[in-house]
């Protein structure tokens, strides 16, 4: 069966059930809290990769929480009268959320007594930031794969929630807004947690199955509805603009568009390529276009030089390059996502062969993963600041607040030149380190390192004036005051340091190491 359609879905215009559902569904404890009790650590872990058996042991027992886990995230079916006292069962059978299944998968006696119920959906506890208890829905078996990938061929197949929808949730800015916009929404993750702070939500999809499914994970969520539209790319919302606009789009870089969720199907990256440039045009004043993207490193191309081609005009950027495969194992990847390893090894060959003639006739040596937001400003339609970079080491989630200071700083460095930053004062970011590298035993460091402990975690070097003058930023002196005091203790004119450092100093602000002080130096 091709799940393009809207076959075997629960009815999304039934608010009282998913309601209902929901309320039985927090009733029986079945939230991402409940489920870390019942299954443990291991077990829960497990199955957020898709692997069910750890989850299968944990479930042996005969409690409701138990038999919601095995209908709803095992996919097993459960007898009816283990069902009876847990949930709305009439409701949820005739709007479609379950439906009668036989012991032997046959459909059984309507309603009788030794019948089981089988779910027609995925539901997922998924814990909102402020601890909200939010449920996401997607297709049958595509989350219960394990290492056999999704476990699913049909094209149409609505995910659930994967590493990059928390990724892109994460670094979302979360600041209120009036709108946001999340292109091609699939489960409906990124437009709710843009319930929280916008004020409309709009969310799109070329799959209408995906619509239909955001529609219920929202209801059972109990957040309000989004605006829906179909279509591919800003098609469906033609001239509209938002303050936010959210993608996790098929970024994946393939021969050919087999699965809608994860194949653009415009050859190469330009899928990537046009959402980010069209997201100039449908951006407020001061909104924000956050994208996950992949992107081809070409042959006597640089990769940085193609991300800031994609930058539209009145836009600011900062695009972070996450990973880079080369292309052996980026077409590994996604033919092991698609559970092609485990077919015949003939049309396993024939694919991945397929995969690499791409590659190669569009002189690809390697993919690279990462990041982009855009910010629209008037003052980037002048002079804009495009920062593209490559930051593969681990990071702390959320960090959409880091994301929201980046493009603030970027405000603050082009009103300032350097005369007017030397007039400014800065406080050291919280959890700044210093780290002295070197041989054991050397009198002198041969690098100092200022380290990040919180957002980002960068580690940048400097020189012994940088090191001095990051030590000292409490916001109480200006910068140019706190150079001439190093310049003393040093032996060097005041006058070099003042010309020398706030190229220095501009790079710690850019990073995130100071912060300015507003309203300039206390002293
Ligand atoms: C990787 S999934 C992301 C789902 C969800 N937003 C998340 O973060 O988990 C990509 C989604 O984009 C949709 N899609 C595919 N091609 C599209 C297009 N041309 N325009 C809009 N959406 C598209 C797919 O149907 C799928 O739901």
């Amino acid at each position: 069966m091709s799940r393009t359609s809207l076959d075997n879905l629960p009815a999304a215009d039934r608010s009282d059930v998913a309601s209902a559902l929901r309320d039985a569904l927090l009733q029986a404890e079945f939230t991402a809290d409940g489920l870390l009790e019942l299954l443990g650590a291991p077990a829960y872990a497990a199955l957020a990769r898709s692997e069910t058996v750890p989850a299968l042991r944990a479930t042996r027992g005969e409690g409701p929480l138990e038999a919601l886990v095995r209908l709803f995230l095992l996919q097993q079916p459960v007898p009816r009268e283990r069902l009876a006292d847990v949930l709305p069962l009439p409701a949820c059978v005739e709007s479609g959320w379950l439906r009668e299944s036989g012991p032997e998968g046959e459909a059984g006696p309507e309603g009788a007594a030794g019948s089981e119920l089988a779910a027609t959906v995925d539901v997922r506890p998924y814990g909102g930031p402020d601890g909200e208890d939010w449920f996401i829905v997607s297709d049958l078996g595509c989350a219960v794969g394990g290492a056999g990938g999704i476990g699913s061929g049909d094209e149409g197949v609505v995910l659930g929630v994967g590493g990059a929808s928390t990724t892109l949730a994460g670094i979302t800015v979360r600041t209120p807004v009036a709108s946001a916009l999340d292109l091609g929404t699939g489960s409906g993750i990124q437009a709710l947690h843009a319930t929280r702070h916008a004020t409309r939500v709009t969310a799109t999809d070329l799959n209408a199955r995906a619509l239909h499914i955001t529609a219920l994970t929202l209801a059972l969520s109990g957040v309000p509805a989004a605006e829906l539209a179909e279509g591919s790319l800003y098609a469906p919302v033609g001239e509209a603009t938002y303050d936010l606009i959210v993608s996790n789009p098929p970024f994946v870089i393939s021969p050919g568009a087999r699965l809608t969720y994860r194949d653009g199907g415009m050859g190469g990256d330009d899928l990537c390529r046009t959402l980010v440039q069209q997201a100039g045009d449908r951006l407020n004043e001061g909104g924000y276009a956050q994208f996950l993207a992949n992107w081809q490193h070409v042959d006597g191309e640089e990769w940085q030089e193609r991300l800031r081609s994609w930058v539209p005009r009145g836009c600011d950027a900062w695009v972070v390059q996450r990973e880079v495969q080369d292309i052996t194992q980026y077409a590994e990847l996604w033919l092991r996502d698609a559970g092609d390893h485990r077919t015949d090894p003939a049309a396993y060959a024939a694919r991945y062969d397929a995969w690499l003639d791409e590659f190669e006739e569009r002189g690809v040596r390697a993919v690279g993963f990462g990041w982009i937001t855009l910010r629209r400003s008037e003052a980037a339609a002048e002079a804009p600041s495009v920062v593209v970079e490559e930051w593969p080491h681990p990071v702390e989630q959320p960090l959409g607040e880091t994301v929201r200071a980046h493009f603030a700083r970027v405000d603050w460095l082009r009103e300032h030149d350097d005369a007017a930053l030397l007039e400014a004062s800065f406080t050291l970011a919280g959890e700044v380190v210093q780290e002295q590298v070197g041989l054991p035993g050397a009198e002198d460091p041969e690098h100092v390192v200022l380290r990040q402990g919180r957002g980002m975690r960068r580690a940048t070097k400097v020189d012994t004036v940088g090191a001095g003058f990051a030590g000292v930023c409490d916001g109480t002196l200006s910068a140019g005051r706190i150079l001439d005091a190093i310049a003393q203790l040093m032996g060097e004119e005041p006058v070099v340091l003042r010309d020398r450092t706030p190229a220095q100093i501009r790079t710690l602000v850019e990073q995130g190491f100071l912060e300015p002080v507003p309203g300039g130096p206390a002293a």
